[in-house]
């Protein structure tokens, strides 16, 4: 049994739905209230419970041979803080999982940058790739590049992700559609887009599929045990190089709006005392801006995985093409 925690979110869903398509017998840990009919297929079980909620982990977590954890706050629906989900949650969630002796915990991370310290959404990563360093358990740590289904959003084309089966952008959290809602058609309409920082910063983008692909192809791999791996690519590309694929594909020049690292910075401290999770945004906007250029390829080829470039994602069409069951 394979349990997925963070499968109402738009990468745990991705992993649900490919594990329970191979036959894998994979538990979606699903929090009551929350939008999960998508994830009602043959193969799936649904275990209800909350990462706040320590008995609804354990009983989760009873026979599951594979841990594989996506969930985090970062754009939460409802009220909730990094603390108790990321922080106490996610303690519960590994000391469970040391006690059950789960064979291999695959934990979702982020990029490291020079800051983390200063927004919630990274420390709290460290914190958990710490515990899981510190515990007995054989775990896998993937730090994925920048989504591509996101981050192209971000900078002005929600047509990536709209329609796309549990897309983070449509999560129901006001600061993000407020911001969605002013953004999200800047480059098709306008030919504008508004970059996080410079526009030479090279991240190696990655297809959100491509993620999943990593994680399931992570499952059982005595190589990957005990290790943290950065993920993206296969290219690394700047904002300029993203703007001029851009350009290609809609035939007309795309105009960047770059907005300084600082004014980030500036906006995250300000958004703090009202809101850690809108303060918590302008800080990874702040963090993107540094480069996380990896070359994930030869372990892409180990695995046996053909990723996305930024071009074929683009081309294989907006949300509407892809699954928008759920
Ligand atoms: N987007 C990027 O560019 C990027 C880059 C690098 C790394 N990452 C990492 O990738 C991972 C996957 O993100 P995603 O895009 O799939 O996130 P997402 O779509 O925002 O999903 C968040 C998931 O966490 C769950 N969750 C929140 N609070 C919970 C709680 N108290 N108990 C149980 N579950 C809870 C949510 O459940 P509900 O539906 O019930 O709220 C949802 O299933 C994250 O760790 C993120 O940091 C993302």
């Amino acid at each position: 049994m394979i349990l997925v925690v963070g499968a109402t979110g738009q990468l745990g869903t991705a992993v649900v739905r490919r594990l329970a398509a191979a036959g894998q017998p994979v538990r979606a840990f699903v929090r009551v209230g929350s939008r999960h009919e998508h994830l009602r297929m043959p193969g799936v079980e649904l275990g209800f419970g909350d990462l706040r909620d320590a008995a609804s982990v354990e009983a989760a977590c009873r026979g599951a041979r594979v841990v594989i954890a996506t969930a985090n706050v970062i754009v939460p629906e409802g009220r909730t803080s990094f603390e108790a989900v990321e922080g106490q949650g996610y303690a519960h969630l590994i000391a469970t999982c040391e006690r059950e002796r789960i064979g291999q915990f695959i934990f979702v991370s982020m990029p490291q940058t020079a800051h983390d310290a200063a927004v919630p959404a990274f420390r709290y990563k460290r914190l958990n790739e710490q515990r899981l360093q510190s515990s007995t358990l054989p775990y896998t740590v993937l730090r994925p590049s920048l989504f591509m289904d996101d981050w192209f959003a971000f900078i002005g084309d929600a047509s990536v992700a709209r329609g796309a089966a549990a897309a983070t952008i449509e999560r129901r959290y006001w600061f993000l559609q407020v911001f969605i809602n002013a953004v999200g058609g800047l480059i098709r309409q306008h030919g504008i887009a508004l970059l996080p920082g410079s526009r030479r910063v090279r991240h190696a983008f990655i297809a959100l599929d491509d993620v999943a692909g990593f994680i399931i192809g992570s499952i059982g791999r005595e190589d990957m045990r005990g290790a943290i791996f950065e993920i993206g690519g296969p290219q690394v590309l700047s904002w300029d190089d993203v703007l001029a694929i851009y350009a290609r594909l809609l035939g007309k020049p795309i105009r960047a709006i770059s907005m300084p690292r600082r004014a980030y910075r500036v906006l995250r401290a300000l958004l703090a005392p009202f809101s850690e999770s809108a303060s918590g945004i302008m800080g990874l906007n702040w963090l993107v801006a540094c480069d996380t250029p990896y070359d994930a390829n030869a372990l892409a080829l180990r695995l046996g995985l053909q990723l996305t470039s930024a071009e074929q994602f683009l081309q294989r069409g907006d949300g509407a093409s892809r699954d928008t069951s759920r």
